[in-house]
């Protein structure tokens, strides 16, 4: 039986408040009455309030890109669970490959984060994935495989059933390359393997892994029909209305 699918938009550092707002309710025209598919909107920190005003009601739930694993106190610039709760956020993304490459997050900071979301009752997103280099080096499971197991240290059986995992290859965010659905599969039945080591078979079952990088309404359902590929993650095509609605519409044929 393959799991629920779930189609979140990572609108990354892009959109103002009124646009964000704009694209909100374009998708909630479109999507609201859509059943058997989970959908998330990540928007910037700054729309995220107003964002959530525009979703009241609706069955689009809010994501945010990133926290710190801290609730409170003198971490200038960073944001808490409890601010993100209190945001209305359900879902946050964690480890995405920006944050890794260009910000330095480390496995252990990203395992802070994981145990932290899931302490306060967010649902982390947790992302990984290799870069070219990697994958030409024949390390793209290996690399998985570290990421993963960090992620998931001290986190309990119950917690992760809260946890999706998305599966992004580095080479394939925002550069017009997409995995083959093979290549994707692959590597998401490899996760479902490990994850199954980690905790149990039923668990692993029942994670949802996302696919990332370079998703749009003309690859998405290819990629989702694969059957270790539960949803999507999705950048540039997330910020088109038409483009992410016909991903998630995808996910439901
Ligand atoms: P992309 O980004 O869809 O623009 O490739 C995906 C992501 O980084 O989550």
């Amino acid at each position: 039986m393959k799991r629920k699918p779930f189609i979140a938009g990572n609108w990354k550092m892009h959109l103002n408040i009124a646009d964000s707002v704009a694209l909100v309710r374009q998708l909630r025209e479109k999507l609201d009455d859509l059943k058997g598919v989970d959908v998330a909107v990540a928007p910037s920190f700054p729309a995220l309030g107003p964002v959530r005003d525009a979703l009241y009601g609706s069955s689009i739930s809010l994501a945010a890109q990133n926290m710190f694993y801290e609730e409170q106190g003198a971490y200038t610039g960073e944001v808490s669970p409890l601010q993100l709760l209190d945001v209305g956020c359900r879902y946050v993304i964690i480890g995405h490959s920006e944050r890794r490459n260009i910000l330095g997050e480390t496995n252990e900071l990203i395992n802070l984060k994981v145990r932290s979301a899931l302490a306060h009752g967010l649902m982390p997103i947790i992302c990984v994935g290799e870069t070219l280099g990697q994958r030409e080096r024949n390390l793209t499971f290996m690399v998985i495989d570290d990421q993963l197991r960090d992620a998931l240290v001290k986190v309990s059986r119950e917690d992760a059933e809260k946890i999706t995992i998305a599966y992004e290859p580095v080479w394939a965010i925002g550069t017009g390359k997409t995995a083959t659905p093979q290549q994707a599969q692959e590597v998401h039945k490899h996760i479902r393997e490990k994850l199954e080591a980690r905790f149990d078979a039923q668990l692993a079952r029942s994670i949802r892994i996302q696919y990332g990088g370079s998703v749009k309404a003309s690859n998405a359902a290819e990629l989702l029909a694969m059957e270790d590929i539960d949803g999507a993650l999705v950048g540039g095509a997330s910020l088109k209305a038409e483009e992410f609605t016909a991903i998630v519409k995808s996910a439901v044929k």
